[in-house]
């Protein structure tokens, strides 16, 4: 290794790159375009070492064919090695490939929220044994600089609550749902047309995505090892135009969030996504179309909005990109960037125990008393209601109730008490309100 009079290095830092596909293409293209600039801010040369693919032969404009490889494993094992950037995607074999980059010595850079929301965990050890660096900016948000300002901007603050539109096709469904009063369906259908929907959207509108991504931010911003089994999940399959249009008159909107908070006794946490009816007049009632943004809710700091593009090749590569340097830097000065910070260890909450108000639509006969029935029921499970709109049509009515704030598991005792009443013919539909 060659280093300078005050001992930073000058030689030549080399970088492995496992997939080029959306992200790894773009990555490999930039390291290329911009090599002199990214090597002034590292602090030296970056060299692209090799490119791991699952089909090596294929072509790849404006790349090398020689950079490639079908052999990652290979390539992680080369000793000159000392960057491996993992844009696979998936478990396996992203996770076995990295522990070996980190078990020879290796600074890691990865995009792969599913692997960090089930194994984060393993590999932060692995990082800590190797004494090497774990950098993951990409892998929420895309290009929204949000991990390390949770990481080490508000590393002296203590952050109370966040709500991020972390998913950037499920805000497009419900921004066309919002704005044309189309059905869930024909937004998905656009959705997909415009490419902001995969063939196979579930792991989206189910919510898996954006859980992946809350378990990785409720980690850093309290501390403590969340994995994706511990958020409670709904996707936004069941809401319905009447949903949105219900919301609209309410001067509200419904977004799909990602809800991390410190309870009132700051001894637990607890995570959820789903959709939400949320004032128009929030900040996060303004973030449109597929882009993403979290709102940071801190003692000190006050509220805080990160926005911007949450995926697509250029912007998730700018992340990459961005820990890339600072890993070289790191390497350059011989040190380490910040590790893992899980000492809090807080419990976490179950949604049971989780407290917000909610948004109750009815559908009921239209005779006297029916809306003294339903309200004893709330009562009789100490929900208490904000509001309540009557609209009668023929033998028919609905109602629609908003309450204060009540846990979880009092709003689900009351939906299972309602379901009694021999007047409430539905119960259309169960939202959560957050203010
Ligand atoms: N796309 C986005 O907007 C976005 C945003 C944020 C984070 N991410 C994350 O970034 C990562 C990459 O996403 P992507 O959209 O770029 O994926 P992608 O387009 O599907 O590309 C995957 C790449 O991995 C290669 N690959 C697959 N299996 C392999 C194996 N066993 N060994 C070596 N290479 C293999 C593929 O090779 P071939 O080219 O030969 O098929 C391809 O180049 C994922 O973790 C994803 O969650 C993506």
């Amino acid at each position: 290794m060659a280093t300078d009079g005050a001992g930073m290095r000058t030689d030549t830092l080399k970088i492995a790159l496992l997939g080029c596909g959306t992200v790894g293409a773009e990555v490999a293209r930039r390291l290329d375009a911009h090599g002199p600039e990214l090597t002034a801010r590292a602090g030296a040369q970056l060299e692209l070492a090799g490119i791991a693919v699952r089909d090596p032969s294929r072509r790849r404009t404006g790349l090398d064919p020689a950079l490639f490889t079908a052999d990652g494993a290979a390539l992680v094992g080369r000793p000159d090695v000392e960057i491996v950037i993992e844009l696979i995607g998936g478990i396996e074999p992203a996770r076995s490939l990295l522990l070996a980059a980190m078990a020879r010595g290796a600074s890691v850079v990865t995009a792969n929220k599913a692997l960090l929301a089930t194994h984060g965990p393993q590999l932060y050890e692995a990082a800590e044994k190797h004494g090497v660096d774990l950098y993951f900016e990409a892998s929420v948000a895309g290009a929204i600089p949000l991990l390390r300002p949770l990481r080490e901007s508000l590393a002296g603050d203590r952050i109370r609550r966040m709500l991020g539109i972390v998913n950037g096709t499920t805000n497009f469904i419900l921004t066309r749902m919002d704005e044309t009063g189309a059905d869930f369906a024909t937004a998905l259908a656009e959705a997909t047309a415009l490419g902001y929907a995969e063939a196979d959207p579930t792991a989206d509108v189910a919510g898996h995505d954006a859980a992946a991504k809350a378990a990785i931010l409720a980690s850093l911003a309290f501390h403590t090892r969340i994995r994706v089994g511990d958020v409670y999940r709904e996707g936004i399959t069941a809401v319905s135009a009447d949903d949105v249009a219900s919301a609209r008159d309410m001067g509200n909107v419904i977004k799909m969030l990602a809800i991390c908070e410190l309870s009132a006794d700051e001894q637990a946490v607890s995570v959820r996504v789903h959709p939400a009816m949320i004032p128009r007049t929030h900040p996060l009632a303004g973030v449109r179309e597929a882009f993403n943004a979290v709102f940071v809710e801190a003692d000190a700091a006050g509220q805080l909005m990160f926005y911007g593009r949450g995926a697509g090749g250029a912007p998730t590569a700018s992340a990459v990109l961005g820990d890339i340097v600072a890993v070289a830097r790191h390497r350059v000065g011989q040190g380490r960037g910040v590790g893992e910070s899980a000492y809090a260890q807080l419990a976490i909450r179950s949604i049971g125990e989780c407290v917000t108000h909610y948004y109750v639509h009815l559908d009921v006969t239209d005779k006297a008393g029916v809306l003294a029935q339903v309200a004893a029921v709330f009562a009789a499970n100490g929900v208490s209601i904000s509001t309540v709109r009557q609209d009668g049509h023929g033998a028919e009515a609905s109602l629609v109730i908003v309450t204060h704030s009540a846990t979880e598991a009092a709003l689900a005792a009351t939906v299972e008490n309602l379901r009694g009443i021999d007047a409430v013919r539905e119960i259309s539909s169960v939202l959560r309100v957050e203010r």
